[in-house]
């Protein structure tokens, strides 16, 4: 069974994906983008939710397309990658974190449009721990516990919203609740390994923040996240 991975800023230009076989595919939802690559001799099919020139801003990303293309290519296991901004000081940037719960109270997707379905929503531990376990092995550390803030975007916070989300959460980003909600109402396991980018606006006094620096500090960790890909990935035979 195919690993799904779905990538934005973390993975642009990862090199995981060196010979994949790209391709469009049309669900219900809409046409995805979408990657096919071997990675250790297993098959990983690869979303960069951002779409294919990396164009495509957090609020306008086709999340329903792109978990149900996982859905209709039979993939069952999928892992976020995403990057995000820290609430608290003691989670630096260039740190790897594997969220355990999030919070995200506006624009909720669902496939539940006509239907009057509730799921309970939550990431999935077994799939959560395995990249845990990845990041052991490998001697990378990835802090193992953490609340999700997610936004809307594509603007960054106001200093009196990080304010208030420091309170109830560690990090903040743009994508990974989506995700997990739509994986869950489809029946899908998902999991998530964010890179910790910079800190939240405010977080450290009159430091400025910058999304151009945000990519940058992204590319940075490219490396030990594509390495604990890999190791989920040979854990699979
Ligand atoms: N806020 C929201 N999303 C992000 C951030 C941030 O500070 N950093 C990376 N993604």
């Amino acid at each position: 069974m195919a690993l799904g991975i779905i990538g934005g800023t973390s993975l642009f230009s990862t090199k995981l994906l060196a010979d994949a076989k790209e391709r469009a595919l049309d669900t219900s939802y809409g046409t995805v983008y979408l990657l096919v690559a071997t990675v250790q001799s297993q098959e990983v099919v690869y979303i960069p939710r951002h779409g294919k020139e990396s164009s495509i801003p957090p609020h306008r990303i086709n999340y329903k397309a792109n978990i149900r293309a996982f859905k209709e290519l039979g993939v069952e296991d999928i892992i976020g990658v995403t990057s995000v901004g820290s609430l608290k000081h003691a989670i630096p940037p260039q740190s790897l974190i594997a969220p355990h719960d999030y919070i995200s109270l506006c624009s909720i997707p669902t496939y539940y449009d006509t239907e009057l379905i509730h799921v309970t929503p939550g990431l999935d531990e077994p799939l959560r721990k395995r990249i845990i376990d990845a990041g052991r092995s490998l001697g990378i550390s990835i802090i193992d516990r953490g609340v999700y803030f997610q936004t809307v975007g594509p603007r960054l916070e106001t200093r009196a919203e990080i304010n208030l989300m420091k309170e109830y959460a560690d990090v903040v980003g743009m994508n990974m609740a989506s995700e997990a909600t739509l994986a869950t109402e489809l029946g899908l396991r998902y999991a998530n390994i964010s890179t910790v980018d910079n800190y939240a606006h405010g977080i450290i006094a009159g430091e400025a923040l910058d999304y151009k620096d945000i990519v940058a500090a992204a590319s940075k960790s490219r490396e030990k996240v594509e390495k604990v890909l890999v190791k989920v990935v040979e854990g699979m035979k």
